[in-house]
């Protein structure tokens, strides 16, 4: 176990851990669901602050909730009701949630404004999505929910659908499968949503082969794994250019019995790209996949913030 590789650290990319980190995450959190009755309270007196500068469901209850089960108390920054609405600049606010607290949680439109937060602040620095650059504990728990429901990430054949361009989630996803060994990887998009070149650039330095296709429809039945993204419309520079790509990929029960035992996995919230016919079938795996961000986010905090880290 690794684990003074997370001991009182920023959480910020995925980069930043190498696969024996993220292994060692994942074997705190089978802990965690194996023998729910021997969470520790490990974090008993510590407070975890929230700060959310973009809508979340997901990243900020289920940190919430992981910070609680382990014995902490959570404060939340709202940002329509902060000083942040009287022009209170980032880094101040930071400054003010790292001296009531011992670690931050937070997301924010601006790509690099996590980084900027761990240079101001002595307290750890998780990063729950900054623009369309990182969102590490999503990618973490999306390998942990392969790694359980497939049995591990290695040796399979992945497809990563939708918006590549935008997606903070699809591009943290390919720089984790980066650090395992697939058998595959497939980008399938529209043309407008294809991968920045920053991030293929990344891609290609870490020695992740991709090959990006117009159509699903060919690979269907040779994938594992369908790893879906919603369009970030509120990433759009231009509405016109989003009008162009809306409505472009849909997966329904019908389009996936062409699939195998593909499991689909989808950081959710959904629009009109994954029907709710598909929630029935076998293959569904999103809710499983939001369910298990629990008990990764509990071992990230653990990890980060319990006995050693203290
Ligand atoms: N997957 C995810 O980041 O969901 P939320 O936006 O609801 O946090």
């Amino acid at each position: 176990m690794r684990e003074d590789a997370w001991s009182g650290k920023d959480v910020l990319s995925i980069l930043d851990f190498s696969r024996a980190d993220l292994e060692t995450l994942f074997e705190t959190a089978d802990g965690f669901v194996n023998r729910p009755g021997s969470v520790p309270k490990s974090l008993t007196d510590r407070i975890v602050a929230t700060a959310f500068f973009e809508p979340s469901t997901r990243t900020r209850l289920s940190f919430s909730t992981a910070a609680l089960k382990m014995g902490a108390k959570v404060i939340d920054l709202s940002p329509d009701v902060s000083s942040v609405l009287k022009g209170e600049s980032l880094s101040d606010t930071i400054r003010m949630l790292e001296s009531y607290s011992d670690l931050i949680v937070m997301r924010h439109p601006s790509e690099g404004a996590a980084l900027l937060a761990s240079e101001v602040s002595d307290v750890p620095i998780v990063n729950g999505g900054d623009g369309s650059q990182h969102h590490p504990s999503q990618a973490m728990l999306d390998l942990y929910t392969i790694r359980k429901l497939k049995g591990g990430v290695d040796g399979l054949r992945y497809v990563v659908l939708g918006d590549t361009r935008y997606a903070r989630t699809a591009a943290s996803f390919l720089y984790g499968l980066a650090k395992y060994d697939p058998k595959s990887v497939y980008l399938v998009s529209p043309e407008g949503l294809r991968l920045r070149n920053e991030v293929r650039n990344m891609v290609d330095k870490l020695g992740l082969k991709i090959e990006e296709l117009d159509d699903l429809e060919p690979i269907l039945d040779k994938v594992d794994v369908i790893y879906m993204t919603r369009i970030q419309k509120e990433r759009f520079p231009d509405p016109n250019e989003y009008e162009k790509v809306k409505g472009s990929y849909r997966i329904n029960k019908m389009v996936l019995s062409k699939a195998k035992d593909a499991i689909v996995l989808h950081p959710l919230p959904r629009t009109n790209e994954l029907s709710y016919d598909v929630d029935d079938l076998p293959n569904a795996a999103y809710m499983e996949q939001a369910r298990l961000g629990v008990p990764v986010r509990m071992a990230l905090l653990h990890l980060v913030l319990g006995e050693r880290g203290r």
